[in-house]
């Protein structure tokens, strides 16, 4: 490390000026060229990557949305409405972000996916996951808060449920959404932090909490679909033998992934935009009126899993609070996941026949969830729901059973990998 510096500060022209004042070498080196990730990455690991690109696409087209959206209840409807008809290129940019907001959670949703199968949450990767969990529930406030800024009629509801959520809370529950809200309802002042709070606060914690996430996947390495750690095998210079420079051999995989991201991501911002309701709800194409409730209140599909949980559970005594408890505790246990698994192996590809059917079965309950919250109550959805809501539990409560007791494949020493 000391030579590189001395070569670096060496360096001649505006690289080595810099470099005598900067650790832009040392940076690129340590995280770049001289990252060593594991040869046998799969097209899950790409996920990571998209995130990032969401990201950044979010950030941008979202301040060139600021440039014409006015946050005031009497104006913002129609300034997204001149952004959509009269900015040039307003209506680009403005389905580049609503498309980007679904996007965000389904390369997410994959992203984490891939951290279940593979055991990326297991130690050493515990606080990696923690900033995980923790960008995911920024990223739901983020979402939760962008879709009042239209101030459609679903913008409105739906915050309007969400809200009262928290007045099921005993004691406080009043008060506290009341202090959400700074007003008795949801009103342009509600409008005005949530606009201070999407634009602002939750971007920046966001970007904080993506770099700690990557410093912190840095700092252990990162982990690979066989879940043996690559750092057990160096060669004399101290590289891992099943290591490869993150550049240029991940990016030219990553560049072909952000490829076909790209491809579908365009193909739905310019031929299905609104994804048939699924994306921007048909009651957001009406202003928000406070005195007409749509036909039927349901989140955005992201969210639905967790909104189909809270109707699933049945109000006691004159309260939802229950529903309200089972909803956020659905969200709290992946928190604990790296301590409710005990299986003596990490990745799904050496773990028994148990745990395959009860990850499978997790991600069927994602899905049955995800649908019954987008639909309207009926007798046959809410049982499902009741059974999905179980199964879903089941998987985390169960876990520190099952884990154990699984069978399990002997785990090779070095990774698998055959080259194509
Ligand atoms: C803005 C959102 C996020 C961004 C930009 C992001 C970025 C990344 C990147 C670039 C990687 C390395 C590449 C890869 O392994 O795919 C990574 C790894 C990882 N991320 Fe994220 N991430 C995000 C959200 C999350 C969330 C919500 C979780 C889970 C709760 C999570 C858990 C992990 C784990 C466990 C790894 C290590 C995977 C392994 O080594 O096998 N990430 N992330």
């Amino acid at each position: 490390m000391g030579n590189d510096n001395q070569t670096t500060s060496q360096a001649k022209g505006l690289w080595g000026w810099i470099n005598a004042r900067f650790p832009l070498d040392t940076m690129l080196k340590e995280h770049v060229t001289e990252y060593y990730a594991p040869k046998n990455f799969n097209y899950w690991y790409v996920f990571g990557v998209l995130s990032l690109v969401v990201l950044v696409i979010q950030l941008v087209s979202g301040i060139f949305l600021t440039m014409n959206y006015k946050p005031a209840a009497t104006e913002a409807f129609a300034s997204v409405e001149y952004i959509m008809r009269d900015v040039e290129w307003g209506w680009l940019i403005r389905y580049m972000h609503s498309t980007g907001a679904s996007a965000f959670f389904i390369v997410v949703y994959l992203h984490m996916f891939r951290a279940l199968m593979y055991g990326s949450y297991r130690a050493p990767r515990e606080l990696l996951w923690i900033f995980g969990m923790l960008i995911y529930l920024c990223l739901m406030a983020e979402a939760f808060m962008g879709y009042l800024l239209p101030w459609g009629n679903m913008s409105y509801w739906g915050a309007q449920v969400i809200v009262s959520l928290f007045g099921t809370i005993p004691v406080i529950g009043d008060s506290l959404s009341e202090w959400i809200k700074g007003d008795y309802f949801i009103s342009d002042i509600t409008l005005n932090r949530f606009f201070a709070l999407h634009v602002i606060a939750i971007p920046l914690i966001l970007v904080f909490l993506v770099v700690a996430h990557i410093l912190a996947l840095h700092e252990v390495g990162s982990n690979n679909p066989d879940g043996v750690e690559i750092k057990k095998y160096k060669d004399s210079s101290g590289r891992p033998l099943d290591g490869v420079a993150f550049h240029p051999y991940m990016t030219i995989k990553d560049l072909w992934g952000i490829s076909v991201f790209l491809l579908v991501y365009c193909g739905i911002i310019f031929f299905a935009p609104t994804f048939g309701g699924l994306f921007l709800e048909a009651p957001n194409f009406d202003p928000a009126n406070p005195m007409q409730t749509p036909p039927h209140i349901a989140p955005v599909w992201y969210f639905t899993p967790f909104y189909a949980m809270l109707r699933a559970v049945p109000s006691f005594a004159g309260t939802q609070v229950w529903g309200v408890l089972v909803m956020f505790g659905a969200i709290a246990l992946l928190f604990f996941l790296p301590w409710l698994d005990k299986s003596p192996v990490k990745s799904i590809r050496y773990k028994g026949p148990i745990t395959k059917i009860a990850l499978t079965l997790f991600a069927i309950s994602f899905v049955v969830l995800a649908y019954c919250g987008m639909k309207p109550p009926s007798t046959t959805l809410l049982l499902t729901s009741r059974i999905f809501t179980f199964v879903y539990f089941a998987f985390f409560l169960l876990m520190p059973w099952y884990s154990r007791i699984d069978a399990v494949k002997p785990v090779p020493e070095r990774v698998t990998y055959h080259a194509h």
